[in-house]
């Protein structure tokens, strides 16, 4: 396994996954977290990432001794690759040339690590690497026991390495996909110099986690809040081949769901799958609670509290549970803990169910901590699940009550889940859906004037929205054709009753956020 130390890097994920995707596991750690720690993990080879600082400036981080200490292959990535040079006696200068972006750099010698990796051949023979650059600070010296393995105009000494103990240092980032040998520098450094087997794979990390969860639990008794979603959905599956009747779940029908979703995720577990799952149809005592609410942020409290209400409910009424799964991912664990340096992590709000834990006495069961989106994905598929329920699209835990505008009734629930229905039916169908990364309608209860045939429509309006991004963080709006929008806005208007008019969201996020509230 393979340490990631992370320096701040805003690619240090991307590191993780590209590793990941070798087939060899790895995990990050901050770069001050307890030298004992990274000695504990014991790791067959280190990564040391980019980040925002500049080591010729005095206090900023350094690589801790145990690295060093560990005797094993390093991987120095930008500043990870300045920070050793500066550290085992080269030298680091600010350059006036900073480099952002595309560049070619000319692979040198014969170094383990690029040998016969190469985008293009110079008419003189050499090797040449298209590669992602963004550094301020350049190495103009390696340090003894180094050569330059790579170099270019702006960036002389644009790689460094030392064969005989396996340290490297790289001042492109090979875990973009802009660097087009990204993938294979990475994939050489982990399986051929540090030895790790890639046996990271969908079928090992499934049987390793069942081993890991039959010990853990023993012959506990397992909930989980179900919510179709791929996070828990996953873990359903999971845990369900690893402990089967053991496992309960608990499925709320909060009336604010797509349509047909709650028939779904019964037909696929309860039925397809035998895992056992208590559907709680609570439509009314959501929509009771929200009658008359406006406010966005009240509205999200509500449906907060009120899913707690009837989780606990239901929770209540079973005996002799002694865990309680959740779907938290790696990306969770990371952003909440500041990297995995063993501290505590505080659990992001939609994956908390209250504080029913400590109220019922639960120890919490997180099978998925170690894992990236798109594993999680992988391994559902191979948990059999259905291709289209892992490959949804992301659905907020309030659901359709932050896609009405304003007060949520039931006859808007209802109208919005069949616009939305067409919507991302057309979009399976014009093979669109994989090429946005969220797509809904929004049902505005304001009246606007319409005609069919020779009638006037005084009618609601509802809008659509579809957004390509990579984070969530920030969006672009999707440029559907227009002949698709148009026939969409078509069955929208002609099938459902109450609707005179379609309009399409051209914001980007920011300034606006995805939803609508
Ligand atoms: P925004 O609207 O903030 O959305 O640009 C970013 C992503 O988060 C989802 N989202 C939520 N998810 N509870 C959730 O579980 C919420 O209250 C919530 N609000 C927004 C949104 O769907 C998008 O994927």
């Amino acid at each position: 396994r393979i340490l990631i130390l992370d320096f701040g890097s805003q690619y240090t994920q991307l590191i993780a996954r590209r590793v990941r995707e070798a087939g060899v596991y790895c995990e990050i750690y901050a770069c001050d977290c307890d030298p004992a720690a990274i000695t504990a993990f014991a790791p067959n080879g280190v990564i040391l990432s980019g980040g925002p600082e500049s080591v010729t400036f005095g206090e900023t981080p350094r690589i801790p001794d145990a690295v060093f200490a560990l005797d094993v292959p390093l991987l120095g990535i930008c500043y990870g690759m300045q920070a050793m040079a500066a550290q085992l006696g080269g030298t680091v200068e600010p350059s006036s040339h900073k480099e952002f972006g595309y560049a070619r750099v000319r692979a040198r010698g014969h170094s383990r690590l690029l040998r016969d990796i190469e985008d293009h051949t110079t008419p003189e023979g050499y090797g040449m690497l298209d590669v992602w650059m963004s550094h301020g600070d350049r190495v103009t010296e390696p340090p003894p026991g180094f050569k330059r393995i790579a170099s270019n105009d702006s960036a002389p000494v644009a790689g460094i390495g030392d064969d005989e103990r396996c340290w490297y240092g790289v001042q492109f980032h090979p875990e973009v996909t802009h660097t087009l040998q990204g993938q294979r520098i990475l994939t050489r450094f982990v399986r051929e110099l540090c030895g790790c087997s890639g046996s990271w794979t969908p079928g090992n990390i499934i049987n390793d986690h069942i081993a890991r969860v039959r010990e853990q639990v023993g012959d506990g008794k397992v909930l989980l809040a179900l919510s179709g979603g791929v996070d828990s959905s996953v873990v359903a599956a999971l845990l369900h081949r690893a402990i089967g009747d053991q496992l309960t779940c608990v499925f709320v029908d909060n009336g604010l769901l797509r349509l047909g979703e709650a028939d779904q995720v019964m037909a696929t577990f309860a039925r397809h799958m035998g895992v056992n799952v208590i559907r709680v149809d609570a439509e009314n005592r959501f929509l009771k609670a929200l009658a008359g609410v406006t406010d966005p942020e009240q509205k999200r409290k509500i449906i907060g509290n009120m899913f707690i209400d009837v989780f606990d409910d239901e929770a209540e009424r079973l005996q002799n549970v002694d865990w309680l799964a959740q779907g938290t991912i790696y990306p969770d664990v990371i952003e909440s803990a500041g990297a995995a340096t063993g501290k505590a992590h505080v659990i992001k709000s939609h994956h908390n169910v209250g504080g029913l834990p400590d109220r019922m006495n639960l120890k919490l069961i997180e099978p998925l901590r170690e894992l990236f989106k798109d594993e999680v994905r992988r391994i559902g598929i191979e948990l059999g699940l259905p291709s289209n329920m892992v490959h949804r699209h992301p659905f907020p835990g309030p659901g359709l009550g932050v896609r009405i505008l304003g007060e949520v009734r039931k006859e808007y629930a209802d109208k919005l889940r069949k616009a939305d229905a067409i919507f991302i039916e057309e979009l399976w169908k014009n093979e669109l859906y994989s090429q946005t990364s969220q797509a809904f309608a929004v049902y505005m209860p304001v009246k606007s004037v319409g005609v069919t045939g020779d009638g006037r429509r005084y009618e609601h309006v509802i809008a659509l929205r579809a957004v390509e991004t990579i984070d969530f963080m920030t969006a672009r709006w999707a440029r559907l054709p227009y002949d698709f929008l148009d026939h969409v806005s078509r069955r929208i208007i002609n099938e459902i009753e109450g609707i005179s008019r379609v309009v399409y969201d051209i914001s980007g996020k920011p300034p606006a956020t995805i939803e609508w509230e």
